[in-house]
C-alpha cells in the first residue's frame, strides 16, 4: 500500500510502498479515504514519544482519519470487532509499536480505540479533520469549567484546536476573545468570537486590557511557552484559570497568584467522538477544512505545518 512514513526519528517524511497491515482478533482493517494532519504527527516522527512507547520503522505517520471497514480479523464474530465491513468510521488510528498510522491506504482499529461510526451527514474530509483537534478543544473547555457570561482568551484560535475551542466556548455562552491575524478575523467572528486581538502586532496584554481593564476569567493557550504564559497570566482576575496543552503552565506559581494553572493531555474516546458528531449534526459546531493534499503531496503539507505555515485543518486525500 502507499503510505507516508519516516525511516527513523527525525527523518524527512516520504511516500513509500509498504505491506498492507493484517487485522488480528477483534481488530478491523479500514480502507482510508481521508486523513487529518495535526502538529502531533510530526512531533511523534521527531521522537516526542520515543522514551514512552516502542516505535516500529518505517513508521507510518498520521493519527486522524476516516474510511470504510474492509475486513474483520479472525475469531468468533460475537467476540470480535465492534465494526462490520462497510461501516464508515472516523477517529484515531496511530499505533507506534506496529508502525501504523492514518497517512496510508489502510489502517487498523484495535478494540477500544478512539474510533466511532461516522455520522450520517458527515463527509470523509470533514470527519478526518475532527478527532484530535476537536476532542482536545472539547476536553479543555470542559476542564476549565468555563461558564456562561465569563470572558475567555483563546490563544492560537485560528489553528485546528483553536477553531473548535472558539465555537465550543461561545456555545457555552462565554464572551470569546480570539487571536487572529487580520485575514482570519472575519472567520473567527463567524465561529463565535466577540473580539479579535492580533498576535501579529505583538503584545496581547495591552490589546486585551483595553476592553477588559478588570481582567478576564479563563485563558486557553495553544501557543505560549512558559515565559509567554507568565506574561499573559497577568490578564486573569483572582480565581481565573489558565490551561496549556503544551505543558507551559507552572501550577504552583499560578496558585501563589491565586490562579488555577492546568497542563493538559488529551484523551479521545469513541463516546466523545459520537458526542461531537451530534454537535456537528445539530449545527452547533462547524468543521472547516482549509487545505487538502494528495498523499503524494502530504510530505510537503507536513513540512508546512512544522514551519508554522498552516491555518486550520489540512486533510490528506487517500
Ligand atoms: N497536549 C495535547 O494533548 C495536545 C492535543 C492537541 C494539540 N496539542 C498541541 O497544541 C498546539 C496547537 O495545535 P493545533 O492543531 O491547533 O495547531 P495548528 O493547527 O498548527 O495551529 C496553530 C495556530 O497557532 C497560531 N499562532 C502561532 N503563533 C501564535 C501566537 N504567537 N499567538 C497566537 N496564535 C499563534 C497560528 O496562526 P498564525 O500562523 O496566523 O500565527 C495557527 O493558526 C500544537 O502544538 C499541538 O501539538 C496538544
Amino acid at each position: 500500500m502507499r503510505a507516508v512514513a519516516v525511516s527513523e526519528f527525525g527523518a524527512t517524511p516520504a511516500l513509500m510502498n509498504l505491506p498492507e497491515p493484517e487485522p488480528g482478533p477483534g481488530e478491523v482493517l479500514v480502507k482510508m479515504v481521508a486523513a487529518g494532519l495535526n502538529p502531533v504527527d510530526w512531533k511523534i516522527a521527531d521522537g516526542m514519544l520515543k522514551d514512552a512507547v516502542d516505535h516500529a520503522f518505517p513508521l507510518v505517520m498520521g493519527t486522524d482519519g476516516a474510511g470504510v471497514v474492509e475486513a474483520v480479523g479472525p475469531g468468533p464474530a460475537d467476540e470480535g470487532a465492534a465494526f462490520r465491513p462497510g461501516d464508515q468510521v472516523y477517529g484515531q488510528f496511530f499505533m507506534a509499536p506496529r508502525g501504523l498510522g492514518s497517512f496510508a491506504e489502510y489502517a487498523i482499529v484495535t478494540p477500544g480505540a478512539a474510533v466511532a461510526r461516522m455520522p450520517e451527514g458527515m463527509i470523509y474530509s470533514q470527519a478526518a479533520a475532527v478527532p484530535t483537534a476537536t476532542t482536545t478543544a472539547f476536553n479543555m473547555v470542559e476542564k476549565t469549567g468555563l461558564d456562561e457570561g465569563q470572558t475567555v482568551l483563546v490563544v492560537g484560535a485560528t489553528g485546528g484546536v483553536g477553531q473548535s475551542t472558539v465555537q465550543l466556548a461561545a456555545d457555552r455562552g462565554a464572551k470569546v476573545i480570539a487571536t487572529a491575524r487580520p485575514g482570519m478575523a472575519d472567520e473567527m467572528r463567524r465561529l463565535g468570537a466577540d473580539e479579535i486581538v492580533d498576535h501579529g502586532l505583538g503584545d496581547l496584554n495591552e490589546q486585551v486590557l483595553r476592553a477588559h481593564a478588570d481582567g478576564i476569567d479563563v485563558i486557553i493557550d495553544m501557543v505560549s511557552d512558559q515565559a509567554g504564559v507568565d506574561r499573559l497570566a497577568a490578564l486573569l482576575r483572582p480565581g481565573g484559570t489558565y490551561i496549556s496543552p503544551l505543558w507551559s503552565v507552572n501550577p504552583d506559581k499560578m496558585e501563589a497568584q491565586q490562579l488555577r494553572g492546568l497542563n493538559f493531555n488529551n484523551e479521545a474516546t469513541p463516546e466523545l467522538l459520537t458526542e461531537i458528531a451530534e454537535l456537528i449534526d445539530a449545527g452547533r459546531l462547524r468543521v472547516m477544512v482549509h487545505d487538502e493534499a494528495s498523499l503524494a503531496d502530504a510530505p510537503a503539507a507536513i513540512m508546512r505545518s512544522r514551519a508554522g505555515g498552516s491555518h486550520g485543518k489540512t486533510v490528506i486525500r487517500l
